[in-house]
């Protein structure tokens, strides 16, 4: 099935950067999130983006007004959602949350939609129970930031078809991105192994075996990673890197996965990372 039209459900650092990359590829999407600050901050999140790239001599100024013109914001559902081909839902790491969402849309939606979750880890299965097209139910997992990162996992649900697959695949490689087909399980692929990780970076520190600067210093350096795990996990956000690994822990029960004691601490008094400001570093 040939997608035209996508829904991006949730206009927050996810949404608003899956929606730019759909947008660039030349897709039209409708970028729909409850209260209208927050659509607005999303397409802010997206014309500033495209302002660099334009600054920075990699995107014409014609181009970057054709993008941010394919994105139509909005709060109502039914208009975002109706007459898309493909919608992703990024909305909060809720599993009560998400199947509203897609009894929702299984209302408002044609039965040939597909219906996409970013959740990071959450059973895709599950929130496809709560629709009357649990073959048309799939997960496309984004990584953080999404304008840079290249990978996006592709999570089949029990039920999810084979067509649902490719049409779901063909979206990803439109967009210039490579898929990986991800069979489900918790955390899929990539948070399984990555977010043990940096959990066990979290041990280390707290333990006062080396600070977050060396910490980070020894695993850019040592293990040529991108950035280091503490300052990874400020950017993905200690509340979702809780989340993850709470999902973790509970589905495969296994001790390795426990998250570290002062992962908790810093969560709940809301040093989430950079997004509250605060995390293992400060940001201005
Ligand atoms: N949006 C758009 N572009 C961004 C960006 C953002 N948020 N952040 C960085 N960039 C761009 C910069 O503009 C820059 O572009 P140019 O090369 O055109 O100048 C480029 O990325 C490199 O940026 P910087 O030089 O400022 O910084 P850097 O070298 O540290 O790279 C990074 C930034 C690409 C994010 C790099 O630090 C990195 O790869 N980090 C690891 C990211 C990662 O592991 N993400 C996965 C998180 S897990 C997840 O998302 C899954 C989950 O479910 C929790």
């Amino acid at each position: 099935m040939e997608i035209r039209k996508v829904c991006v459900l949730g206009a927050g650092i996810m949404g608003a950067g899956i929606a730019q990359a759909l947008a660039e590829a030349g897709y039209s999407v409708s970028l729909r999130d409850i209260e209208d600050r927050f659509v607005r901050a999303g397409l802010d999140g997206i014309k500033k983006n495209l302002d660099r790239a334009v600054s920075k001599g990699k995107m014409d100024r014609n181009t970057a007004d054709a993008v941010i013109q394919r994105i139509k914001g909005t709060v109502d559902l039914k208009q975002a959602a109706a007459d898309a081909d493909l919608v992703i839902e990024a909305v909060i790491e809720n599993m009560d949350v998400k199947k509203t969402v897609f009894r929702e849309l299984d209302e408002l939606c044609p039965p040939q939609t597909i219906f996409a979750s970013n959740t990071s880890g959450l059973s895709i299965t599950e929130m496809a129970s709560v629709t009357r097209r649990p073959q048309k139910v799939i997960g496309m997992h984004f990584f953080n930031p999404v304008p840079v990162m290249k990978l996006v996992e592709l999570i089949r649900g029990f039920l999810t078809d084979d067509e649902t697959f490719e049409s779901a695949k063909a979206v990803v490689e439109a967009v210039g991105k490579i898929p990986v087909e991800v069979k489900e399980a918790p955390g899929f692929a990539v948070n399984r192994i990555l977010c043990p990780m940096v959990n066990e970076a979290i041990f280390v520190y707290s333990e006062g075996i080396a600070s977050a600067e060396d910490i980070d210093r020894a695993m850019t350096l040592g293990a040529n990673h991108p950035i280091g795990p503490l300052a990874l996990a400020d950017m993905v956000g200690l509340d979702t890197l809780l989340f993850v690994l709470e999902g973790l822990h509970r589905e495969l029960g296994e001790a390795k996965y426990r998250p570290a004691p002062l992962l908790r601490k810093m969560v709940r008094a809301g040093y989430l990372g950079r997004k509250s400001g605060k995390g293992f570093y400060e940001y201005a």
